[in-house]
């Protein structure tokens, strides 16, 4: 096992896939640091973790965004490793009036805070030789249906990782970019839906060994599990895929009465 010695910032390191790469990173002799809103449980975690290190920081907020960044300039400025794990996920019937606002929020948290995190940390990064590892979703290759405006954050987080990665070859900066494409995990707290009894469930556990030999070999792109499986959905047939994966999950998420049309 070679992934040690780092110095990584997790977003979202306070639950479900940021809290067990913290745990496991750490144990494999990295400094790790995780952020999260909910100070409370931010604390408790660092009580019962006292090999980790945390700052309170909401990705959607610039003023938190810079707090965050003077703090790991100050305290880590070795820092060469950032994961953005910190995400929302939220199933909307795209025809009940929601308040713009509401629609947008996973935008900020899962887009617009992946892009403002890593360019306030670009240049501490390069100068570390560093690596962005993005957490994308299984969900960025094909629509679900239920999850409109998460899909298109995660197409979006998939796209700007490839296009930081290509600038990154391009201009000759020392950074590496990997985009970590987890398939469903429930062990989480990202949504009350998410059934341990799924077939296509991945156990955390397995998901961080997959990345960790994702990362020891070099790679890019880490389609763990049944990502793989949605990867390929999303490029053969893919128009007939996202019909019949949208109608199982919209009937999933919004059963309709019997007889209803
Ligand atoms: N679980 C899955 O099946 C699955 C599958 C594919 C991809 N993913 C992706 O994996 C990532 C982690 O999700 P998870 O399943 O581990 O969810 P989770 O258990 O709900 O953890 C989410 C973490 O993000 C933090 N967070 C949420 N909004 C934030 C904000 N605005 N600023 C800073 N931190 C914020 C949460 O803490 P606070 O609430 O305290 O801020 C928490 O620590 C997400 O990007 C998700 O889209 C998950």
């Amino acid at each position: 096992m070679t992934f040690t010695g780092h110095t990584i910032l997790i977003t979202g390191g306070t639950s479900g896939i940021g809290f067990g790469f913290a745990k496991r990173f750490a144990s494999l002799g990295n400094r790790v640091i995780i952020t999260a809103r909910n100070e409370s449980r931010l604390n408790k975690i660092l009580a019962e973790n006292p090999e980790l290190s945390g700052f309170v920081s909401d990705v959607t907020t610039l003023e938190h965004l810079s707090a965050l960044t003077e703090y790991i300039q100050d305290k880590f400025p070795r820092l060469d490793v950032l994961m953005n794990s910190a995400g929302i996920m939220r199933a909307y019937d795209l025809f009940a009036q929601l308040p713009l606002s509401v629609l947008t929020e996973e935008i900020n948290t899962n887009l617009t805070g992946t892009i403002a995190v890593t360019q306030a940390l670009l240049p501490l990064l390069t100068n570390n030789y560093g690596t962005i590892i993005n957490v994308s979703s299984g969900l960025s290759n094909l629509a679900d249906g239920a999850h409109p405006i998460y899909n298109l954050t995660k197409a979006g987080v998939h796209f700007y990782s490839d296009a930081l990665r290509e600038q990154a070859k391009y201009f000759g900066k020392n950074l590496r970019v990997v985009e970590l494409v987890p398939p469903l995990v429930a062990e989480t707290n990202l949504e009350e839906h998410a059934s341990t009894e799924n077939p296509t469930n991945m156990k955390l556990s397995d998901l961080i060994d997959e990345t960790l030999l994702g990362l020891e070999n070099g790679a890019e792109r880490i389609d763990a599990g049944f990502a793989k499986t949605l990867h390929q959905m999303g490029k053969v047939n893919s128009e007939e895929n996202t019909n019949k994966l949208s109608t199982q999950m919209l009937g999933n998420y919004f059963p309709k009465e019997k007889g209803e049309r």
